[in-house]
């Protein structure tokens, strides 16, 4: 089937959700993919966060083969080994108790609502009205499910499907007396992205998260982070929140999880477990063996690959800020390990660079409107990031005014400052 074939049969029958780049993908190894006209792309965005290990590593797809052969599917009903060995796994590497499986980023944070709204009904089973307000962050993104929607603070995903789940507020970004003044006793949560991904690779300043884990602790409430995103290896250590010294009482994570097979997993500390109990909550598809079975791959994987994504995430960091400092339309980089974000100056440059770096064989995304987000998988290597930063100078310099050297030697003196 042809490229203009299949975008003709979607037209007619997919719902309309998608803008999609006409690009038609067969296959991947490593870094990178190749397209139906033959042409290889680099990779640098992972299928926005999910094939950490690139394309087609070969223990995943042992792994798979073997999985595949023996059982994907039992239900929650009845027992399989690997859940277990899964949640001992991430337990471990978050410091907290206990897991449950999901399939997506979404249903991750649903459940995590949940559970804050059932423990604090728990600690209140003494005939006080249980806290119930959640509070969330302007700019945030949770999922496209109708708590995950009700506690994203864009309108642009909310406004369509309103009215939405109530007892939401939201906070000023990284604003700490904004935070203050919107807490009180009636707060269940507090819910955050430890570095906001679809809002622009903008990480959580430490005295915001350090307040709001001060806070919580205070009246009991939870402090739930979302590391869908962020989370499982992207900034470098297996959380973002343990750059921070700050631990949550419940964190959800979900795209690299099963490279690239749906699976999402709620961590949470076994007081808080104490607020569910069988029948509660629950899945058909979440945890299945399949999918279980290649996360503890992966988590095995991963956690080598860690010094290797701390060097070529600052190694990425430093080109990128380079970049920044010789170019006028760029704003800012912001991010963490392999997480990072080049804002430029507007949302019209942002998506012709998207596109001119696809033209070169590129791939990367704009979120936020204006911001370049770069999620190269966990191998990159650094000759795959100077051919990138190699490409972006050049796309930069087609569009936009260079600064001079003596601007670029005053901009890299403030940033050293
Ligand atoms: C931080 C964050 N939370 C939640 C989600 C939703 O995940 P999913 O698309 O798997 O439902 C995403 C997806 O981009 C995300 O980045």
């Amino acid at each position: 089937m042809s490229l203009a074939s299949v975008i003709r049969s979607e037209q007619k029958v997919l719902l309309p959700t998608y803008d999609r780049h006409k690009i038609l993908f067969e296959r991947g190894r490593g870094v990178y993919l190749w397209d139906s006209r033959g042409r290889r792309y680099l990779d640098f965005l992972s299928g926005i966060g999910v094939n950490a290990l690139g394309h087609g590593h070969p223990a995943i797809q042992a792994t798979l083969k073997r999985q595949a052969g023996r059982l994907i599917h039992t239900s929650n009903l009845f027992f399989h080994k690997y859940q277990a060995e899964l949640a001992v796994q991430l337990t471990r590497i978050s410091d907290l108790d206990r897991a449950f499986f999901c399939n997506s980023g979404t249903e991750a944070w649903e459940g995590a609502l949940k559970l804050a709204r059932s423990y604090a009904r728990v600690q209140n089973s003494n005939g006080h009205k249980p806290k119930w307000r959640i509070l969330a962050l302007d700019n945030s993104f949770h999922g496209r499910t109708f708590g995950s929607l009700a506690t994203t603070g864009q309108a642009k995903y909310r406004d369509p499907f309103a009215p939405l789940l109530p007892g939401v507020s939201f906070v000023k970004f990284n604003d700490t007396e904004d935070l203050q003044r919107r807490f009180d006793g009636s707060v269940c949560a507090i819910c955050l992205e430890t570095i906001q991904g679809e809002g622009g690779i903008r990480p959580i300043s430490p005295e915001f998260l350090q307040l709001a884990r001060k806070l919580s602790k205070s009246t009991g409430a939870l402090l739930i982070l979302d590391e869908i995103q962020c989370g499982l290896g992207r900034t470098g250590r297996s959380f973002a929140y343990q750059h921070y010294g700050v631990q949550p009482d419940i964190v959800t994570v979900a795209k690299p999880l099963a490279a690239g097979l749906p699976l999402g997993a709620i961590l949470t500390t076994n007081r808080v477990a104490t607020a569910m109990h069988p029948g509660m909550h629950g899945t058909t598809f979440g945890g299945g063996p399949l999918a279980c079975a290649v996360a503890i791959q992966f988590l095995h994987l991963m956690e080598k690959l860690m010094p290797q994504v701390r060097e070529t995430g600052e190694y990425f960091r430093a080109q990128l800020e380079w970049l920044g400092a010789k170019h006028n339309g760029v704003r800012e980089v912001r991010g963490m390990g392999l997480m990072l974000g080049m804002e430029l100056d507007s949302a019209d440059a942002a998506k012709r660079v998207v596109n001119q770096l696809l033209e070169r064989g590129i791939l990367i995304n704009r979120t936020n409107e204006t911001v370049l987000r770069f999620l190269p998988p966990y191998i990159v290597e650094k000759k795959h990031i100077d051919q990138v930063i190699r490409e972006l100078d050049a796309v930069l310099s087609s569009g936009s005014s260079m600064r001079t050297a003596r601007q670029i030697q005053k901009s890299t003196a403030r940033s050293q400052r």
